[in-house]
């Protein structure tokens, strides 16, 4: 069954853990906790201290999606802050503290996932595909929710389910912006299992039926 990973991006940071509470009731299966860091991309939003508060407020899955440059730097940290699952960009450091950086997150127990950004070529994850929990492709720009989806990705969606296939078959495979009820449906067709939504979760009014309309898009 395809999961849903709602992003808190797109939700009232005033009233975080009512909004974190209504997508959990609403049977959303991760909580996707995007970090950004003003310069991997240009914008900045929420890290270690929120990260910290929500682990102790819930005990949804965390899937904290680290959009930061050299993320070996911070790894451990978001590991200890509550992180169920980290996910870095391959684009966000040399190869030696990718690999590093993926032990790190192995070594604390947790869960481990690598990101590609659109202009990344999917054969790009060949090297790291075995260690993976999960690979994320970005289907807009990382850095900003409500943009929309970007159909020429859907390609490379289905390149990389077949080297998950072929490799690690039991890897994950996560789609990231601009995912609503029709995006939704392309992307499960493509071969993803794991659909992040920020703005067509919390931008509706009722999340329980915007959470349903992508599950079963
Ligand atoms: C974008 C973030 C996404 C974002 C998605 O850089 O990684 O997780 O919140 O937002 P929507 O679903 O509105 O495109
Ligand atoms: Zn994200």
């Amino acid at each position: 069954m395809t999961k849903i990973a709602p992003s808190i991006l797109s939700a009232d940071f005033a009233n975080l853990l009512y909004d974190v509470n209504e997508v959990k009731a609403a049977g959303a299966d991760y909580l996707h906790f995007d970090v950004m860091d003003g310069c991997f991309v240009p914008n900045i939003s929420i890290g270690l201290p929120v990260l910290k508060s929500l682990r102790k407020a819930t005990d949804m899955f965390l899937d904290v999606h680290l959009m930061i440059d050299r993320p070996h730097r911070y790894v451990k940290d978001f590991c200890q802050a509550g992180a169920d699952l980290v996910v870095f960009h391959l684009e966000a450091d040399q190869p030696q503290h990718i690999f590093e950086a993926i032990e790190t997150v192995k070594s604390c127990g947790k869960k481990v996932g690598l990101s590609l950004k659109p202009k990344t070529p999917a054969k790009a994850i060949i090297p790291y595909l075995d260690k993976l929990d999960l690979v994320l492709i970005m289907t807009v720009e990382p850095g900003f929710g409500g943009q929309s989806f970007m159909h020429e990705q859907l390609d490379k969606i289905a390149e990389m389910k077949e080297l998950i296939n072929k490799t690690n078959p039991s890897c994950e495979l996560q789609v990231d912006g601009g995912v609503d009820s029709e995006t939704a449906k392309l992307c499960k067709d493509a071969g993803a299992n794991v659909l992040v939504a920020g703005s067509a979760v919390f931008g509706k009014k009722d999340r329980a039926a915007a959470i349903d309309a992508i599950r079963n898009a």
